[in-house]
């Protein structure tokens, strides 16, 4: 197959890459023997995701799953970002030739990348292996990147209570709820992005937003205690920090946390989300206070051993994203 085709097979599995909710935020320039994730600008999220951190994450999941498909058939590449930020111009780059021992490129972490999914069912409260925080420490970490593993019950109390509190904050706030609500999906629908709401106990609440926004205040506590007591009962949660917040630091937070999510999926572990305590400026503050670290938090989220098997996610076809 000459080398375009090739790079262009490895998309199937770029575009099952996670991404912030699922608007799967990028578009694929392909060339001879190059490709370029680059930003499609029409998926961003202006409320919840303001400063495009969660979206350009996104971009970076897709190349941790580009890195691997290419590895897993012996094809080597040059790596690049492009950050024009005068003219919000960015791209994470490849330029790939073939190598020659094909057989002996196998990735081990191919298969997981069909395998992965968030898992938002309770999590097994037992504690984490010591082989699996001895591999979750041997990840290689990119300078810019740091990883919080939070086991200790005082600290998971801690943040579970912070979860509490920015969920509440978060879903007073009716800009916010209403662009979750323009990514929920039925699970009826035919679309292929957005969060399915059957699955989600969470954004099922947020369909009755307004019932919950003007009259009930009990729901939307109740809501984030239900958040909260998911976080309690997480053997671990992590956040995921970068030096700085920056274009370049979320790629590599989003490749890093691909890195991750697989390396836990080949183990049996899963991963979901609380992120509504770093949209609001003073609960991010607090996230890293609690760890100590001067690093800007991007991500939290819980790790565990989850109860019950997610079903697959919906993603667009191929062909909306490719421009040749
Ligand atoms: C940067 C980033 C941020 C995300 N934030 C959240 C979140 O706050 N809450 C949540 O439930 N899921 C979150 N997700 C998970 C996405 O909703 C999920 O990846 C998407 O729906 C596709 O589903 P899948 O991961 O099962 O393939 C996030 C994913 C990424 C990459």
């Amino acid at each position: 197959m000459e080398l375009k085709n090739q790079i262009k097979s490895l998309l199937k599995h770029v575009i099952l890459a996670p991404s912030g909710y699922n608007t799967q935020p990028w578009k694929f320039k392909l060339g001879q023997n190059t490709l370029e994730i680059i930003p499609d600008y029409t998926r961003a999220r202006l409320n919840t995701d303001p400063d495009y951190r969660e979206f350009f994450m996104s971009l970076g999941a897709a190349a941790t799953n580009l890195e691997i498909s290419a590895k897993n058939i012996g094809l080597s590449f040059k790596k690049s970002y492009r950050l024009n930020d005068k003219d919000n111009d960015y791209a994470i780059c490849y330029k790939f030739s073939d190598s020659k021992n094909k057989e002996s490129y196998a990735h081990p972490l191919f298969k997981a990348i069909s395998q992965r999914r968030t898992n938002r069912s309770p999590y097994l409260s037992e504690r984490l292996p010591k082989s699996l925080v001895k591999v979750i420490r041997n990840l290689p970490y990119p300078n810019d990147v740091e990883l919080n593993l939070i086991t200790r019950p005082g600290d998971i109390t801690t943040f579970s209570n912070l979860i509490h509190q920015s969920y509440f904050n978060w879903y007073k706030n009716k800009l916010l709820v209403k662009e979750l609500e323009s990514w929920l999906r039925d699970d009826l629908s035919l679309s292929k992005d957005g969060l399915p709401t059957g699955v989600l106990n969470l954004y099922k609440l947020a369909v009755n937003a307004k019932y919950v926004m003007i009259k009930k205040d009990q729901s939307i506590s109740d809501r984030s205690e239900y958040s909260q007591n998911l976080a309690k009962n997480s053997p671990a949660l992590i956040l995921l920090s970068t030096r700085h917040d920056s274009v370049q630091n979320w790629f590599q937070a989003g490749e890093f946390y691909e890195l991750l999510a697989l390396t836990l999926t080949s183990h049996g572990y899963s991963i979901d989300f609380f992120n509504q305590p770093l949209f609001l400026k003073k609960s991010r503050r607090d996230a890293s206070r609690i760890v100590g670290s001067q690093f800007q938090p991007q991500l939290l989220f819980r790790i565990g051993l989850p109860t019950v098997k997610a079903p697959k996610n919906r993603r667009r076809p191929l062909k909306e994203f490719l421009i040749s």
